[in-house]
């Protein structure tokens, strides 16, 4: 099964077990980890489910689309592996995917 390593902006760090199918925002969100806003609910509209990904495999993750690149890029603290966790669809191959839930976002 696969499982998430959620770190907050204030260092807390929490391993859940990861549900198939859903996001990784929304997996991070129903452990009641409030630290990530999400606030537009998964639409890849508000960008504040950004978070650093750390994956063994990163082929796993599906590809950034332009629109999320381009919300990403309005962002202060972008890095190599920002994503918007909305768009991370936990798949059975992943294994244990450490989550940074990125401060101001
Ligand atoms: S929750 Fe708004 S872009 Fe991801």
């Amino acid at each position: 099964m696969p499982s998430l390593l959620v770190t907050t902006p204030s260092g807390k760090r929490q391993q859940l077990e990861a549900t198939i199918g859903i996001s990784i925002m929304e997996n991070i969100r129903n452990a009641g980890v409030v630290e990530l806003a999400a606030l537009c609910g998964g639409c890849r509209c508000c960008a504040t489910c950004h978070v650093y990904v750390e994956i063994e495999r990163p082929d796993l993750l599906p590809p950034i689309s332009d629109e999320e690149n381009d919300l990403l890029d309005a962002l202060d603290h972008r890095r190599d592996n920002s994503r918007l966790s909305c768009q991370l669809v936990v798949t059975a191959e992943m294994g244990t995917v450490s989550v940074e839930i990125v401060p101001e976002t």
